[in-house]
């Protein structure tokens, strides 16, 4: 098994110390144009007059691009169309993307795009998702996924309960914006740095928009300052403008969107509206019922097909429904095109059948605690509505047992019931939630990945893949595995950019997946090279080709007496004089996968990695305003690539969910204009609400059982949901005040009127 090596973030240092280099620290040349880009206010009208003379004549304008302008494709739509690069006749919401500016310093090309003289004959906008499913006004047609008769099992069960729960969308507030820039070749061709999670997909949109061939544009991707999904697809559309931009002007072109302009012109995590009817037994075990969830998409399908799959396949979490159908539905909004955010849709599916834990546990009388345990996957119970068996069924048991007396959960419940019985503002709660999260793209196609190593003549090893770097740790983790693979220090090894001439046709690094697929294409190339030089070895040394392996930056053939070591650097400087090609290129794709859409049923993950969180809040029910006072933690990841690395994803996910339920709140007003446009009026967690006391684990002692990366699990997301439990106990805290009799309703986010509002229901209603 893997050595525990946890070495830190290759960019650690440069992190730290404002060394690292973002998009907009890349030097570009002096006679560089900067890009402002005018959007629509209006969220749904027919564009009727663009005048831009003015813009044109305004001082350092150099160039304005409409429509009218692009060359070749004018929708950049990722998956399905739908996506104008820029406005057409239409204008689908507010933030849409009318026209660019290109001027020599940014100022001056925002000055222009305010002397726009913009008319739009408004029409009335679709801001109501749960209108637009009704209207049956999709993105995408609705998709079901059913398994035995739900509506016998629900007729029959014993008890019934039925309830709906709106789960609030989310910015991604990545630290650094869209940024990107465009370097105009020789050959008319374009290079384009980016800041995205998708350099192969900004490639073929660039060349499409272009009319050019994709060989002809080159994407490089060094690092992100956060992507979080939101650059899976939506870096694309202002690496297309300024290449454009730059192709016709002949002039490097750097497109930086505002804050404010990121947030109301990008999509953000669709919000969803799920309701649940569920039929359950005198022990509390359901029975079956029927589900569905309404994402919204906003105006375009972008990637909401396979976000609302998503959270149908994560409607059930870690429990067995029983006899269930799930049914998404894609609503159609005159919103941004909302869009991946970590978690892809599994999180708001995971909220419905949470919710429906705790109210199960309210109208027994039983702790969620309880109601939570029986209901998890089991044998002959272990089979999810999607006809995927769930594996490791005693590991998510133990787990769950396992955090239950880590965390001290009875004797903390027991004293929070005293607790809150004897103060009368002043409420506390307490929740343990269980996470079971699918792994792989469920469009099978992205589940490969290839990678390119060099040897150079010094032994020092180049590796290219197609992942991207967000912050992650990707690189660090790829870089290991070449390094374990050909026995050498991690410092031997190198990863440079991502870069579209180096690995063709890549997946977006999403899903979790980074270290999955392109750890597994660079051990794949790791091992040609290593059997390559084994060959060569046993020839030119007279060594047994049996009994060879590469260790501590030696070959080392043959045993005891016999045994012949041969150092890194004179073997990669023998291989070379003795014409052996030290470059090759890896590529792996996952095995076993499959999902037939037309049935709902197939095996679309590869595994689950699980999780489970206990959070404790105490809410002050005057104000609903709440503290999170200790979280404990304990999480799956296999047999970890880098415990280091693995706990800060851990740590991020949480504090990230904990901030999409309980503070951040995007607002919009009643014409469809996003009224939270930055730091000021949308909050995202600090460092102060860190919780206080934060005891965060790795489960020991259970690799993955399938044959993934030495065993480990992906740990992108899957952490994220794990703040579920933090909502979970302020409706804990909230139900004290019913005497733990009713289950409050509590949307998301939960901020402090929502809670307000929830206990001054709880207090009326008893
Ligand atoms: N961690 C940091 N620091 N920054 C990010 O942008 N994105 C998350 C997660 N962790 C992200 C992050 C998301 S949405 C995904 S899908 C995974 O990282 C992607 O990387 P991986 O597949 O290499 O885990
Ligand atoms: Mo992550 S939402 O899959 O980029």
């Amino acid at each position: 098994t893997l050595p525990r090596q946890a070495p830190p973030h290759d960019s650690a240092t440069l992190h730290v110390t404002g060394r690292a280099r973002y998009l907009d620290d890349q030097p570009a040349p002096a006679n560089a144009l900067h890009v402002a880009v005018g959007l629509s206010r209006v969220a749904h009208g027919r564009l009727t007059r663009l005048g831009l003379d003015a813009a044109r004549r305004a001082p350092g304008v150099v160039d304005v691009i409409t429509v009218v302008d692009i060359p070749g494709h004018t929708d950049v739509g990722p998956v399905f169309p739908g996506d104008p690069l820029l406005a057409d006749a239409e204008v689908r919401y507010a933030g849409q993307p009318l026209f660019a500016v290109a001027a020599t310093d940014f100022t001056s090309a925002r000055r222009a795009v305010a002397l726009a003289e913009i008319e739009i004959d408004a029409l009335p906008a679709r801001l109501d998702p749960v209108a637009a499913a009704e209207a049956e006004e999709w993105v995408r047609p609705p998709h079901v996924q059913q398994r035995g008769d739900w509506q016998r099992a629900l007729d029959d069960a014993p008890h019934r309960l039925e309830a709906h729960q709106f789960v609030g969308g989310q910015e991604h507030f990545y630290l650094e914006g869209q940024a990107c820039l465009a370097l105009p070749n020789e050959d008319d061709g374009v290079t384009v740095h980016t800041s995205s999670q998708h350099p192969s997909e900004v490639q073929k949109l660039v060349a499409e928009v272009l009319a050019i061939p994709f060989h002809a544009v080159t994407v490089e991707v060094r690092r992100m300052g956060g992507g979080f999904g939101g650059k899976e697809t939506q870096a694309a559309p202002w690496a297309c403008l300024a290449a454009l931009l730059a192709r016709r002007t002949g002039r490097a072109v750097r497109l930086r969107l505002p804050r404010g302009d990121d947030m109301r012109a990008t999509g953000k995590r669709h919000p969803f509206h799920n309701r649940y009817r569920l039929g359950f037994d005198d022990a509390d075990v359901l029975q079956g019922g029927d589900i569905t969830v309404i994402g919204d998409c906003g105006h375009s399908p972008d990637l909401s097909e396979a976000i609302v799959d998503r959270a149908m396949f994560h409607a059930d979490n870690a429990y067995s429904l029983g006899q269930a159908r799930v049914t998404g539905i894609p609503a159609r909004t005159h919103m941004p095109s909302n869009t991946a955010f970590r978690g892809f849709g599994g999180p708001q599916g995971m909220m419905i059948i949470e919710r429906a834990m705790d109210d199960i546990a309210r109208h027994l009388g039983e702790d969620p605690l309880t109601i939570r345990k029986r209901n998890l996957y089991r044998p002959e119970h272990d089979v999810t509505h999607y006809g995927q068996r769930v594996e490791q069924i005693g590991l998510l048991h133990e787990l769950v047992s396992q955090l239950e007396a880590s965390s001290d959960y009875w004797a903390r419940r027991s004293a929070i019931r005293a607790y809150n019985a004897s103060s009368p503002v002043l409420k506390k709660g307490l929740a343990l939630t269980p996470v079971k999260f699918g792994i792989s793209f469920t469009a099978k196609h992205l589940n490969q990945a290839g990678a390119l190593l060099h040897v150079y003549t010094d032994g020092s090893v180049m590796i290219n893949h197609g992942g991207t770097e967000m912050g992650q740790g990707l690189h660090t983790k790829v870089g290991q595995v070449v390094a374990r693979e050909l026995g050498l220090e991690n410092a031997a090894v190198r990863i440079s950019a991502t870069r579209t001439d180096k690995v063709p046709n890549t997946s977006p690094t999403a899903a979790s997946s980074g270290a999955d697929l392109n750890g597994m294409a660079a051990r794949n190339a790791a091992m040609q090279i290593r059997e390559r030089l084994f060959d060569f070895a046993a020839e030119h040394y007279r060594l047994d080709r049996e009994a060879m392996c590469l260790e501590n930056g030696e070959l080392v053939a043959g045993h005891g007496e016999g045994e012949r070591r041969i150092a890194w650097g004179d073997l990669v400087q023998a291989a070379y004089l003795g014409r052996v090609s030290l470059s090759v290129t890896g590529f792996y794709a996952t095995p076993l996968i499959h999902y037939d859409r037309a049935s709902g049923q197939g095996r679309p993950f590869y595994y689950y990695a699980y999780g489970a969180a206990v959070s404790e809040v105490v809410v002050d029910t005057l104000s609903g305003e709440h503290r999170v006072s200790r979280v404990d933690i304990l999480h799956d990841v296999g047999d970890s690539l880098n415990p280091a690395i693995d706990l800060g994803q851990i740590e991020g996910g949480f504090i990230q969910g904990m901030g999409w339920l309980t503070s951040e709140e995007l607002k919009w007003d009643e014409t469809g204009r996003l009224t939270s446009d930055g730091p000021a009026t949308y909050k995202i967690p600090t460092i102060g609400d860190t919780p206080p006391d934060f005891r965060v684990a790795l489960l020991e002692g259970h690799p993955n059982s399938q044959a993934s990366l030495y065993r480990s699990k992906a740990v992108g997301e899957p952490p994220f949901m794990l703040a579920i439990s933090v909502w979970s106990a302020l409706r804990d805290a909230l139900a004290s005040l019913a005497d733990y009799r009713l289950s409050p309703a509590l949307d998301t986010p939960a901020t402090p009127e929502r809670v307000l509002f929830a206990a001054q229901a709880l207090r009326q209603a008893t």
